[in-house]
This record gives C-alpha cells, sequence and structure tokens, in this order.
C-alpha cells in the first residue's frame, strides 16, 4: 500500500497547492491512501468544517491534527466523531473535545491513524499534556494482535523528540512522521525493525516566507520587539512537501520512504 503524508497545508495558498499537485501525483505514484496535517489549513490556525469538506474533496482521505487543532469550533463535531476521518492530538487531557486516533477501512485493511503532541511546542508550552510516550502504548496495546497498518504523527518541536519516537516505535508502527516545523528535515528511511520515518515533512503553501507567514511581519517584529498579528504570505513561490510510504500489507511494516519535495509558481 503506497501512503503519502501531506506536511502542514498552511493556509489558503497551502490548499491552492494541494490542488495544483496532489491530482497527478496520484496517479504518477499509485498513492492508495492519502494522509494530511491539517492544523494550520484556515487562515493558519485550525480547520474550519468548510475546508475540510473542500480538501476531502480535493483527494485527502484522512486529517491528522497539532497544537491549533481545536481553533474552529464548526469542526469539533466531525472530530467527534469516529466515522468522519479527523482527529486531534491523543495526548491532550481527558475532557478535551475530540479523539486522538481513529481507523480507516482499505480494500479490507484496517488503517490506525495517531496523532501525538510533543512536550513543547508553540505556544502550548506552557499547557498540560499527558506523556506521548503513555499514551501510544496505551493506544497500541489496544490493536495488539490485529492486522492492522499503523500510522502515528508526532506533532512537536525538538528534533531529539521528533527523532526518538521513531526508534520508540520501530517495528510497532507502520509509519512516524514529525510535523510542526513547515521545515523538512532530510532523514526519511526505514528504520532497522521497519518503521517508516521522518523528523519533520515540512509543509504546503507559500514558499518565500516565514513558515507561510509574511517575512515583513516577522522581521519587524523580531527586529523592533513589538507584538503583532501573524499575517500570511499570499505571494511568490510556492512549496509542497510530503512522503510516500509504501508498506508491505502482510507485515504491516514499510518496504520504503521517499520525499517528495515540489517548488513552483
Ligand atoms: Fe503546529
Amino acid at each position: 500500500m503506497n501512503v503519502l503524508y501531506i506536511g502542514d497545508i498552511m493556509g489558503d495558498r497551502g490548499i491552492d497547492s494541494v490542488a495544483q499537485v496532489l491530482p497527478n501525483l496520484k496517479k504518477e505514484e499509485k498513492i492508495d491512501l492519502v494522509i494530511a496535517q491539517a492544523e494550520n489549513v484556515s487562515s493558519g490556525k485550525g480547520i474550519s468544517l468548510s475546508d475540510y469538506i473542500k480538501l476531502k474533496q480535493l483527494g485527502v482521505d484522512f486529517f491528522t491534527g497539532g497544537n491549533w487543532s481545536l481553533e474552529k469550533e464548526t469542526i469539533y463535531p466531525s472530530l467527534s466523531n469516529p466515522e468522519e476521518p479527523i482527529i486531534r492530538p491523543a495526548n491532550y487531557p481527558k475532557g478535551t473535545p475530540g479523539l486522538g486516533y481513529k481507523t480507516i477501512k482499505l480494500n479490507n485493511k484496517v488503517i490506525l491513524v495517531i496523532s501525538l503532541l510533543g512536550q513543547i511546542v508553540g505556544r502550548d508550552s506552557h499547557k498540560k499534556i499527558d506523556n506521548p510516550l503513555e499514551i501510544i502504548d496505551n493506544i497500541l496495546d489496544q490493536y495488539k494482535g490485529q492486522d492492522t497498518i499503523t500510522i502515528v504523527n508526532f506533532h512537536g518541536d525538538y528534533s531529539s523528540e521528533k527523532k526518538v519516537i521513531g526508534y520508540y516505535l520501530d517495528g510497532r508502527a507502520s509509519l512516524v512522521v514529525g510535523d510542526h516545523w513547515h521545515i523538512s528535515t532530510a532523514d526519511a528511511m526505514v528504520l532497522p525493525k521497519g518503521t517508516a520515518h521522518i523528523t519533520d515533512v515540512g509543509m504546503c503553501g507559500s514558499l518565500d516566507s516565514s513558515l507561510g507567514v509574511k517575512l515583513s511581519v516577522i522581521i519587524n517584529r523580531w527586529k523592533n520587539n513589538t507584538p503583532s498579528m501573524n499575517v500570511l504570505e499570499d505571494s511568490g513561490r510556492m512549496q509542497f512537501n510530503a512522503v510516500i510510504a509504501t508498506i508491505d500489507e502482510t507485515t504491516n511494516l514499510a518496504l520504503n520512504i521517499k520525499q517528495i519535495q515540489k517548488i513552483f509558481s
């Protein structure tokens, strides 16, 4: 099975980037399942119900979450519905709206998708979250012995956390993808026990920007030390970043992982 995981879709230009690249990529690479990081889709913070529907129509089959997953309330019913293919991080405390892992079926194969938040991430660094290693162990225990492809998304800041989670899950997950940086790392590989991993998959949207935000806004804030609102870049070159993992449906482990990095105007 060929699984495409698309990095953080950042604002309207992120959606445009997916619209321009995804249809041909799906055909060229014989993609069976498309998963995308959705926490930055609507104006850079969260995902609205209408953008969720739009991306589904563009060919995204499942949506992972991060520190902005709960920003738009119109998505809450979908996050809570086990039949809707969208999750928020699984290690938010009990009582947080939505679900942190769900399964989908493809050709009679069960695919379990889980999102986790790192210990330090963006503005959530002060917010209490559950330990991601404890949480993932509990979730995987529930599916132990079952014939399941397991895809884990780790949304975090520390490179050490994002690297270590791959080895922690090596042999237990099919694919472990780090995201949140919006900058892709050059370390996509299949780990010794068969888990495909990348520290960070990168983003989709404006290329000539600070992670999707206008450079002028960030430089002014940095230089003059004055608070200001983020404004998303809406011109210049575009980028699309993703990985494709080929998963053996007999062992549920990875045969290969490759990075997709496209720059276009
Ligand atoms: Fe994030």
